[in-house]
């Protein structure tokens, strides 16, 4: 059975990601979920607040499997014998970052490959940072991230 693990802060999940998570299943059987453990990194999310959403948006669903994990990307691979990351490209400003990381994690493993899949052009324009930003200040975010995602971000945005 082929599996990747799709890493990311995830703070909150949109649908830029729900997107690609959905293509990375046309590729693999399996994904796995990682959402990234950072205390050094503010987020508005807790790690097990983000992982609950991504449940809640996956429910049900065998082939997707939703963790969390801290340290280096490559260790969490191996732990789970998985040598395939899934990320997401959307502009090309994306591109320079990516391929950074991807070299680093080869580098670090040189089993580790990456594979990329190109950002849906509806959401091409959509990060967690843009969509945090819109809904502190009152923009309308409901078509950008799941159902219980856009509930969650006004609760925690005291909305
Ligand atoms: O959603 P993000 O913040 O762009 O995801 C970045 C992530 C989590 C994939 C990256 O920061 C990561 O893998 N961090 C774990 C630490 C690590 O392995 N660093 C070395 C390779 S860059």
């Amino acid at each position: 059975m082929s599996a990747a693990i799709y890493p990311g802060s995830f703070d909150p999940i949109t649908n830029g990601h729900v997107s690609i998570l959905r293509s990375g299943l046309v590729c693999f059987d399996r994904v796995i979920v990682a959402v990234l453990e950072n205390p050094k990194k503010q987020s508005l999310f807790t790690v097990e607040e983000r992982v609950e959403m991504i449940r809640a948006e996956f429910a049900g669903e065998q082939n997707i499997e939703v963790d969390s994990f801290d340290g280096l990307l490559v260790d969490y691979c191996r732990k789970k014998n998985v040598n395939v990351v899934l990320r997401g490209l959307r502009a090309v400003a994306d591109f320079e970052y990516e391929l950074q990381m991807a070299n680093m994690n080869r580098h670090l493993n040189k089993k580790i490959e990456t594979v990329f899949i190109m950002a849906n052009d509806a959401y091409f324009y959509v990060s967690s940072n843009i969509v945090k930003e819109a809904a502190r200040l009152g923009g309308d975010v409901s078509k950008l991230v799941p159902a219980s995602v856009a509930a969650r971000l006004e609760d925690k945005l005291g909305r």
